[in-house]
């Protein structure tokens, strides 16, 4: 991949994926269908009900770039089949349905008027269709006909709603990459969209991997992206899943960006289009952090130093000391093989007394209590990028 293409996406760090859709009405999950055997007869009837008359993507939008977040992600279709947008080869969409609108168009339009990047995900597997359950080898006809759907749908997507920075499949299990032509469909969408990152969900790596509800570093120069809940167990909109506390969400985030990743952090709306107050809540606490210490997540570098008390991210000659756990008046930063000519607290630029002592530098005289209860960002001023050492006993 050229460097350029996913150049936005290194210095995003920060995006929002957003599940809505038929689900968000039972408020039990986006699996609710599966987990409690709904007949699809039952279950489609919901669309009827599905009349999201305080959707309001602005609103979603701005509450995105309150929390300093830089693209947004839509769950265009999930697993149970319905389409949020409109599509030749289905009726069971929103927009000839209930809601009676194009919610992918409202949403994508948002986003392109605000300079919010936008992706669309799109499940592969569809439960309502027999053919997705028996699969190609017992079903081969069935399975060509789910085939042609699913591909339509995703050239639709990529077709009708202007440029798209993501295209974020899911639920290609247990079939291969050769069972869904994702090569091939790849391809096309790569003609319609050639500047799109596309995630490894379809069965092949293609632009950056997804680790789901934990963080895990990709290999220097791939691109990836941790996605995770608000709530501890569902991204469809569930009443009763308690909020996860801030705190692990922006240390969390922070993680991400020192192992040079992303964090795509979820939301999910109501039925009516609006965003549940505890999510609310957790964004602009995120965007109050973001507002004084973003400057340290945008674009961040990994940095071999060490620490017992957080962890690192780096820009270029600076470098960002994330204290998690306040240890109080003294911090130790180890293996640091350049020269330190500043410190300074990144909320307040107020000077840092340090000191070095071989390859561990020590800033002192700081506060009893953590500055701040999240994460407290200490800026070293190096000679040069940070170069490591590696601890050992001579
Ligand atoms: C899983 C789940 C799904 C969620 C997704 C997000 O694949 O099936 O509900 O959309 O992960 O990563």
């Amino acid at each position: 991949m050229s460097v350029e293409r996913g150049e936005w996406f290194r210095e995003a760090r920060f995006g929002m994926f957003i599940h809505w859709g038929l689900y968000s009405i039972l408020g039990r999950g986006e699996w609710v269908m599966y987990l409690e055997h709904i007949p699809v007869e039952e279950y489609s009837k919901l669309s009827e009900k599905f009349k999201p008359t305080r959707f309001n993507p602005d609103e979603w939008v701005s509450y995105a770039k309150e929390a300093g977040m830089r693209y947004m992600v839509l769950t265009s279709r999930h697993h149970d089949g319905f389409s949020l947008f409109d599509s030749k080869v289905s009726d069971y969409t929103a927009p000839k349905t209930a809601a009676g609108r194009d919610l992918v168009a409202e949403f994508v339009e948002a986003c392109h008027k605000a300079g919010m990047r936008v992706g669309l995900y799109y499940s592969l597997l569809d439960w309502r269709w027999p053919a997705y359950w028996n699969g190609p080898k017992r079903d081969p006809e069935g399975w060509s006909k789910f085939l042609e759907y699913v591909h339509t749908q995703v050239e639709e997507i990529c077709s009708n709603y202007g440029k798209l920075d993501v295209l974020w499949y899911d639920g290609a299990w247990p079939y291969k990459a050769e069972d869904w032509k994702s090569a091939e469909l790849n391809a096309k969408v790569r003609k319609l969209q050639p500047e799109i990152l596309i995630n490894n969900r379809s069965g092949l790596p293609e632009d950056f991997d997804t680790p789901e509800q934990h963080v895990s570093f990709s290999p220097p120069g791939r691109l990836w992206e941790s996605c995770m809940t608000t709530t501890e167990y569902f991204w469809g909109y569930c009443r009763g899943d308690p909020w996860r506390p801030t705190k692990r969400l922006i240390q969390t985030l922070v993680t991400c960006a020192s192992g040079e990743g992303n964090l795509l952090l979820n939301v999910g709306p109501k039925a009516d289009g609006t965003f549940p107050a505890g999510a609310i809540r957790i964004l602009r606490e995120i965007g109050s952090w973001m507002r004084v210490n973003g400057e340290s997540i945008y674009g961040s570098e990994r940095c071999p130093f060490s620490t017992s008390v957080g962890t690192f991210t780096a820009k270029g000659n600076k470098v960002y000391v994330h204290v998690f756990r306040w240890p109080g008046r003294e911090v130790c930063v180890a293996g640091v093989g350049n020269d330190v000519k500043d410190a300074y607290m990144l909320a307040t630029g107020e000077y840092v007394k340090f000191s070095k002592t071989g390859s561990r530098v020590f800033l002192r005289g700081l506060p009893a209590r953590a500055p701040d209860p999240y994460d407290t960002v200490i800026v070293l001023e190096l000679d040069d990028k940070p170069r490591g050492l590696t601890f050992k006993v001579e």
